[in-house]
């Protein structure tokens, strides 16, 4: 089973986020993958996904609660197959800590959504809700390229 860990700084906006889209679509997919996300930072370690993130994943059928903030560990470098960082700073950060061996699994997410424009996700948690919007439809993108991209 392919294996897939979603990664941003917090872990309560963007990567959960993808965690929950991807999971859906996947299921709908009909694709067995284990999905998981973390932070490469530790502030908000146990806390829930931050509401606004909630709330904009429920209007669109996107149920982030059972989701809890956790830090990359090192083990996480050895069981994904694919860690997708949200960001360059959040890439730099996975390759600066993982073994060299596995940078080739370190990818940015948005690398499967070349038709957005854009290679990182924007990090919203200082802006206003248009952000999470922006986070949402980035997602879906790149959780449909990520799809094609594992049945092919
Ligand atoms: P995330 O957003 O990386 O998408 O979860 C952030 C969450 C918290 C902070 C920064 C970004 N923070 O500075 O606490």
């Amino acid at each position: 089973m392919t294996s897939i860990l979603f990664v941003c700084l917090g872990n309560i906006c963007r990567s959960p986020t993808a965690e929950a889209v991807f999971r859906a679509r996947a299921a709908t997919a009909g694709l067995d993958v284990a999905i998981d996300s973390a932070g490469t930072g530790a502030w908000h370690v146990g806390a829930m996904p931050d509401e606004r993130a909630q709330a904009a994943g429920m209007a669109r059928g996107y149920d982030l609660t059972p989701i809890r903030a956790r830090q990359v560990v090192a083990d996480d470098y050895e069981t994904f197959d694919l860690v997708l960082a949200m960001d360059h700073d959040n890439l730099a950060t996975l390759k600066s800590r993982a073994p060299a061996d596995r940078h080739g699994r370190i990818r940015l997410f948005l690398e499967f959504a070349p038709e957005a424009g854009l290679n990182a996700v924007p990090d919203p948690y200082y802006g206003g809700d248009d952000g999470f919007e922006e986070v949402l439809d980035l997602i879906e993108s790149a959780s449909d390229g990520l799809i094609a991209h594992l049945k092919s």
